[in-house]
């Protein structure tokens, strides 16, 4: 079984709740009739309900008709969820009407639908910005405890006979949100990284952080927070195995493990690859998904107390499947923490 069938077989035996805020966008609607067909989730699309009919029809969608619509323009629905988000957002001084208002937007309703805990997780963006996507969820559905910063990680599938991580697969992060993180944030995206793996890979963490220094051959502010970064996750998890800070190769080849790092617990097998910026982290993931032949999933948005997914712009019916996927499966394993 690949990586995909077993988080299919693992969802559609958890079933979960997954809400798809832009209900009437046709690839969205595609995708969610595929994953209702198959038994993998319970839809939850927000929009118009006789648009959303109206579409499946067009689309000859069958199974839409058994996904639950709920529609952002009935306010029985905004009396319901606007007072969650008030109490959310009220020292931020905002009053009643500007919370009734928020909660028409179908980006925060499903994540107040979240927090309200009538849905498992959201999945959304073939519409909207990434900006958008996560701002509701930062706002509404908040980070893990002991996390305040949320992180996007790359799965990245190794072409068959290349000999990286684990079982083909390593985890890339930060790839997609945080854009300077200090050191105490780099420690925090490593745990979540490692929660990542377990959750999404099905991997053992075994995290680099990474640098252009390996164990002081390099000095400087930059090398600095990587050092710092690694040792605040160690007191923050001290169970789990991490080293830094390393070079990418002294954290992949073990043969250049035993000449720069001889003492490194990774051995030069790290299957978690943490990066000092966003700048680093996004370069990365692209260039080793184009110059490799590397499949990139994600990116997985990790750090909040319940699944959000962010989709490309661009994204295919297959792209927004496999997110409701994964959505199931980080779900599923933030119940059984
Ligand atoms: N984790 C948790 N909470 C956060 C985070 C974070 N990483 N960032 C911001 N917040 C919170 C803030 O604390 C604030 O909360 P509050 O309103 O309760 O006080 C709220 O979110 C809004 O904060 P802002 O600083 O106003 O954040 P802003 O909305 O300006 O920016 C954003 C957030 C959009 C995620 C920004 O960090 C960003 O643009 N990141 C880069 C995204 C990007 O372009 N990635 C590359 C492309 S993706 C790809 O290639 C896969």
């Amino acid at each position: 079984m690949n990586l995909f069938e077993k988080l299919t077989e693992k969802a559609k035996q958890h079933p979960q709740r997954i809400v798809l805020p832009e209900g009437t966008e046709p690839r969205t609607l595609t995708a969610a009739d595929r994953i209702i067909s198959e038994g993998i989730a319970e839809i939850i699309l927000i929009g118009d309900p006789k648009e959303i009919m109206a579409m499946a029809k067009d689309l000859k969608l069958d199974n839409i008709e058994k996904a639950t619509i709920v529609n952002p323009a009935d306010e029985t629905v905004i009396d319901r969820y606007a007072p969650i988000f008030y109490e959310l957002r009220k020292n931020k001084g905002i009053c009643m009407e500007e919370a009734r208002l928020t909660t028409h937007n179908p980006l925060y309703l499903g994540c107040l639908m979240v927090k309200a805990g009538d849905a498992d997780g959201q999945v959304a963006g073939a519409l909207n910005t990434t900006g958008n996507v996560l701002r509701a969820a930062f706002q509404v559905i908040k980070t893990l405890p002991g996390i305040d910063v949320v992180s996007g990680a790359f799965l990245m599938l190794l072409p068959e006979g290349v000999n990286f991580g684990t079982d083909g697969i390593l985890v890339f992060a930060d790839c997609a949100v945080v854009p300077d993180p200090d050191s105490v944030q780099l420690a925090q995206i490593a745990l979540s990284s490692a929660q990542t793996a377990r959750h999404i890979a099905g991997i053992e963490p075994r995290v680099a952080m990474l640098s252009f220094s390996t164990k002081g051959s390099a000095k400087g502010d930059l090398v600095d927070k990587v050092i710092d970064a690694t040792k605040l996750a160690k007191q923050m998890d001290p169970d789990l195995i991490i080293d830094g800070e390393l070079q990418a190769d002294a954290a992949i080849v073990p043969g250049v493990a035993q000449t720069k790092c001889p003492d490194s617990p990774l051995s030069g097998r790290a299957n978690v690859l943490i990066f000092p910026s966003l700048a680093v982290g996004n370069i990365a993931y692209k260039l080793v998904q184009r110059l490799g032949g590397v499949q990139a999933v994600g990116p997985v948005l990790q750090g909040l107390a319940a699944p959000v997914n962010d989709l490309s712009r661009g994204c295919f019916p297959e792209d927004i499947y496999k997110t409701i996927i994964m959505t199931c499966n980080q779900a599923i394993g933030l119940k059984n923490k």
